[in-house]
């Protein structure tokens, strides 16, 4: 009866959501955590794209039931938009998407809220996805949410007109931004039509009779470990706790329950936004990296920064996550690459150090590790025991760096690319 959680120990888009695809089918329930639509999952399914924000990434299996729970932020346009471009392709979802009704909305104020507030931070700017994410959250903790039970209450539109009062009040503050709230909120309005199709139940009861059941959870992740609230390059942050902890209170799920945790990191680093980013390379092989991963944004399309891999960051985040299986992605990107770096350790305050410090914009250098590259495809190969000696030898340095088994392998974008540990 446990729970199994997949996240990101970087700064997201590591390719949690194809792993989950991937996995899922192992599981009884899909479910998402925390985050919002800021999130975008890519799936390939025969040879088909499509990219998930609220919706968990096993849908696609058949008879895997999908939980958005309670520590979402759920905008129900977003989630209208994404169910009417599934829908063909899953004629059963509306059985198999379930949806806790502690779940917070987002209304279209927080989204208009998130953009003033960026647009006067300046150069301080985040870099936020302007999903409305923060202000939500802000919401949330400050006690003055609208959550998906509050739909079924006679007097919730009341409630929705004075959470825009105060958001009115709160705009004030800043330099005035243009925002169609009256096209927005009509969106808005419509699409509840569709959210209230889902099955919206008390989730922490549910997930608690299928694990007495006997029944495999899987806990998929948003956004990744550096942009925890607590633990990532705050404030260059995500408003929710993306590590495995965010499992229990996003879920209502007991720490006991948790058996692996697969930690999905990329085979180097990427950082879509603004905020520290140690390994990040301002040259032609930051460049390259970008255009061989194709490292542009899958909610925004904004294009990624790029970096060697952070052994440095890895380890923090793996610590932090207790994190069992390590899934290195996007290792074909790497295929043309005479030369692959790992960042082993900063240099600050003329010292080495090992570990993250409290503000990473402090560290004032890298030392790197180099290794040959391989210069060849890796679409032959089916394990991970066969792959060059030159892939064997990154991926020896990785866990004897972290203490940690690379349990699995990403060759390619597809369900199917994907190397296991025997
Ligand atoms: P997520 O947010 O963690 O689910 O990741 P995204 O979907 O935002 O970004 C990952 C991108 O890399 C997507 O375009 C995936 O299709 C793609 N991808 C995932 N795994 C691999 C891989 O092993 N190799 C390559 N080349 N692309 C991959
Ligand atoms: P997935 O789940 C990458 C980044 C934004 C910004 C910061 C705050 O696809 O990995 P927010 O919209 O939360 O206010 O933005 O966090 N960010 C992500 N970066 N992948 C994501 O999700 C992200 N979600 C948020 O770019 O820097
Ligand atoms: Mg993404």
């Amino acid at each position: 009866m446990p729970v199994d959680v997949i996240l990101g120990l970087q700064w997201g888009d590591e390719g949690k959501g194809k792993i989950v695809d991937f996995l899922a089918d192992k599981y009884s329930i899909v479910c998402r955590f925390q985050g919002g639509p800021n999130a975008g999952h890519t799936l390939y399914i025969n040879n088909k794209k499509f990219v998930l924000h609220t919706v968990p990434s096993g849908i696609f299996r058949k008879n895997v039931f999908n939980v958005i729970g309670n520590g979402v932020v759920l905008d129900p346009i977003t989630l209208e938009k994404e169910i009417q471009n599934i829908l063909p392709d899953i004629p059963d979802l509306f059985d198999r998407l379930l949806l806790s009704n502690k779940t917070q909305l987002i209304i279209p104020t927080h989204r208009w809220i998130d953009l003033a507030s960026e647009t006067a931070k300046g150069k301080e700017k985040i870099g936020s996805t302007l999903r409305g994410i923060g202000p939500c959250y802000m919401d949330k903790t400050g006690r003055n949410g609208l959550r998906v039970g509050d739909l079924f209450s006679p007097d919730w539109k009341s409630k929705y007109e004075s959470l825009k009062e105060k958001h009115f009040q709160f705009l004030k503050q800043f330099p005035a931004t243009e925002f169609n709230l009256a096209e927005q909120e009509k969106l808005w309005f419509d699409s509840l039509e569709t959210l209230r199709k889902l099955k919206i139940i008390s989730t922490e009861y549910y997930l608690h009779n299928a694990l007495s059941k006997g029944e495999n959870i899987l806990a998929e992740g948003a956004q990744g470990t550096m942009l925890d609230v607590d633990h990532g390059t705050y404030p260059y942050v995500t408003s929710s706790n993306t590590i495995t902890a965010g499992v229990c209170t996003g879920l209502g799920i007991a720490p006991s329950h948790i058996r692996k945790v697969i930690g999905i990191a990329k085979a180097y680093c990427t950082r879509v936004g603004s905020g520290p980013f140690p390994s990040e390379l301002h040259d032609e092989v930051g460049e390259k990296l970008r255009k061989e991963g194709n490292e542009f944004g899958s909610t925004t399309g904004r294009p990624r920064r790029c970096g060697w891999l952070d052994l440095v960051q890895l380890r923090y985040a793996i610590i932090l996550n207790g994190v069992t299986d390590l899934c290195i992605t996007k290792i074909d990107v790497l295929n043309s690459f005479d030369e692959i770096k790992s960042v082993d350790s900063y240099h600050m305050n003329n010292q080495l150090t090992l570990e993250v410090p409290f503000n990473m914009s402090l560290i004032e250098d890298t030392l790197t590790q180099s290794f040959p590259g391989w210069n060849q495809s890796l679409a032959e190969h089916s394990s991970i025991e066969t792959l060059p000696s030159q892939v064997g030898k990154f991926l020896n340095h990785i866990e004897s760096y972290t203490s940690t088994q690379v349990s699995f392998l990403s060759t390619g974008p597809g369900r199917d690319e994907l190397l296991i540990k025997r």
